[in-house]
């Protein structure tokens, strides 16, 4: 051992560098997919052999987890790409994030005493947004791809119509969502067997009515969902069940290309979901906030970098509630929020002697985030290209509906909207009058799909994560763990987690923190909750010698990362 080994080793080297070198990620000497899902992962990793290119593969895996992956994965829903097109050395973003029906209004989920009525926000027809995953996918491989719309559905047709051993996590996940599922007779008949006995691991579920749509939208492209029988079944159940969205909705529905949220941390470049996320914006003012910080030197998940994140985290989430929103309709200060000399403003804000109560920084009673059902796979080619693709239903399955005859559950993502100024959605998040219902507008989200390339401006990482208004904060340690922290890939998805979001004044940990970390933190007057794992990166990684390299989350592990060629 030489001189420089033996002092880090009498030091007591930090474990999680020491883990970097027991937790390998997948190797590839081609192209990989890591998804949540092993079979939907198989599904973009064959696609890939095929000859598909990055977006090929993400839009098969999307296409494969609405079938293996019901709770979050969907036709019924939404989401947001973001895409590094290697041949061009350019990058693009597509929003394809659900749409309020222009029937919508700004007091939809309010009773006759002027209060929120959760049972409607989130367990009603009126919680479901026109979706766009559909038209999301259809466009990102129509204009990118280089395989038929027909090769790269193939996958979920087959997975759909043949069926898939249910897996333990899924056979779980059905039977915790009985009481849900079991309230709507469509429902019910596709996810559980006769009498609604739920399927035990191991067997098949099939789903040939989803099958039949995914067919329908091979055939037809876009027509084959917002239009002809798949669209007026949705329209039939909208209209008897007290629904907005007809097919007028549905047949005006776009999910358009636009600019990622670009940002620099030290010397990298780093893209992201602009508005309607809240996630590239407040990601990448968090790493200007921190970008100036010492954050190696403190050390990974000392009760120093830990306090500093929570301060910045703070200070964004501050901004996210109050100042995002749908920029087709409200106003957006992307650049101001994005500078760094606003940055340079906030950093000084931030004591290192003392924990800032959220009281002093503004906000309003709020209640715990819940639910973390949203899904982010990752894609790298054989180019060099990345994909970030991150989709949710919002809730697990859901509002917990589905459109008879098409196999098609529906989202409830009418939620993320501001039900009323400053009263809390699912997830804790007190908001302001920029998020309100309006008709045609797209609620604000926290998924944060991003791409990282590296100081030359080649493409490095690909990432991104379910967890509601955890996602954006999952995603800025991975980030910092694998830029700063030099941990390998796997040892930065891998490494515990925490998270503040301004309201409640608390700072949730994972597992992992020491007792004399939470010790220290707690004199600094932060007020510690426990928490239960957050988020899901999966992630990949382009390596300099044309592989790529993936991890998939173990906090979820039906997850896979699935080389092209090992
Ligand atoms: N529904 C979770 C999100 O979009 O952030």
């Amino acid at each position: 051992m030489n001189g420089a080994l033996l002092c880090l080793a009498l030091i007591g080297a930090n474990p999680l560098q020491e883990q970097g070198q027991r937790f390998r990620p997948v190797e590839s000497a081609a192209g990989m997919v890591s998804s949540q899902e092993r079979l939907a992962s198989e599904a973009g990793a064959s696609i890939l052999r095929q000859g598909g290119n990055a977006i090929d593969a993400a839009v098969a895996t999307a296409y494969a987890l609405a079938v293996t992956l019901p709770q979050a994965g969907n036709l019924g829903g939404g989401g947001f790409l973001v895409f590094w097109n290697q041949p061009e050395r350019r990058g693009y973003a597509l929003n394809f994030r659900e749409i309020a029906s222009r029937r919508a209004h700004k007091d939809l989920f309010l009773d006759a005493d002027g209060n929120v009525d959760r049972r409607l926000a989130t367990r009603s027809l009126l919680s479901t947004g026109v979706p766009g995953t559909v038209a999301g996918l259809l466009k990102a491989q129509s204009r990118f791809g280089v395989l038929t719309r027909q090769q790269v559905i193939a996958p979920a047709i087959a997975l759909a119509d043949q069926g898939f051993p249910v897996y333990p996590v899924l056979a779980k996940s059905l039977r915790r969502a009985q009481p849900l599922l079991m309230k709507d007779p469509t429902a019910r008949r596709l996810y559980y067997k006769a009498g609604g006995v739920p399927y035990a691991a191991g067997e098949i579920l099939r789903q040939p009515e989803l099958a039949s749509t995914l067919r329908r939208i091979a055939r037809e492209g876009r027509d084959g969902f917002y239009a002809g029988p798949v669209a007026r079944q949705l329209e039939n159940l909208m209209r008897e069940q007290g629904g907005l969205i007809d097919r007028t909705d549905l047949a005006s529905y776009t999910a358009p290309w636009v600019e990622p949220v670009r940002g620099r941390f030290r010397g990298l470049t780093v893209l992201s979901m602009p508005p309607p996320s809240s996630g590239g914006v407040t990601l990448v003012q968090l790493l200007n906030v921190l970008e100036s910080f010492d954050l190696q030197a403190m050390g990974l998940n000392s009760a120093a970098a830990v306090h500093t994140l929570v301060e910045a985290m703070n200070l964004a989430y501050r901004d996210r509630n109050s100042e995002l929103g749908d920029p087709d309709q409200v106003e957006v200060p992307v650049s101001r929020l994005t500078s760094k000399p606003y940055a340079a403003s906030l950093r000084r804000l931030i004591r290192s002697d003392r924990h800032t109560p959220s009281a002093e920084l503004g906000g309003m009673s709020p209640l715990p985030a819940n639910s973390t059902n949203t899904t982010h796979l990752s894609v790298a080619d054989r180019q060099g290209s990345l994909v970030a693709l991150t989709t949710t239903l919002n809730f697990a399955y859901g509002n917990g509906i589905a459109v008879p005859g098409t196999g098609v559950l529906l989202n409830n993502e009418m939620d993320d909207f501001t039900a009323k100024p400053g009263v809390p959605n699912a997830y804790g998040l007190v908001q302001g009058e920029k998020n309100a219902i309006a008709p045609g507008r797209r609620p604000l989200s926290s998924m944060t799909p991003t791409v990282v390339l590296n100081a030359r401006g080649e493409p490095w990482f690909a990432t991104g994560s379910p967890g509601g208004s955890r996602i954006i904060t999952t995603v800025l340690q991975v980030l910092l763990n694998r830029v700063v922290h030099g941990l390998n890939l796997a040892s930065a998805v891998i490494s515990p987690r925490m998270h503040s979001q301004l309201w409640p004044d608390r700072l949730q940990l994972e597992q992992g923190f020491s007792p004399d970390t939470i010790q220290l933190l707690e004199q600094l007057g932060h007020a510690i909750r426990r928490s239960r794992a957050m988020g899901s990166a999966n992630s990949v990684e382009i390596t300099p010698d044309g592989g790529s390299l993936g991890v998939a989350d173990p906090r979820r592990p039906e997850g896979a990362a699935v080389p092209e060629r090992p």
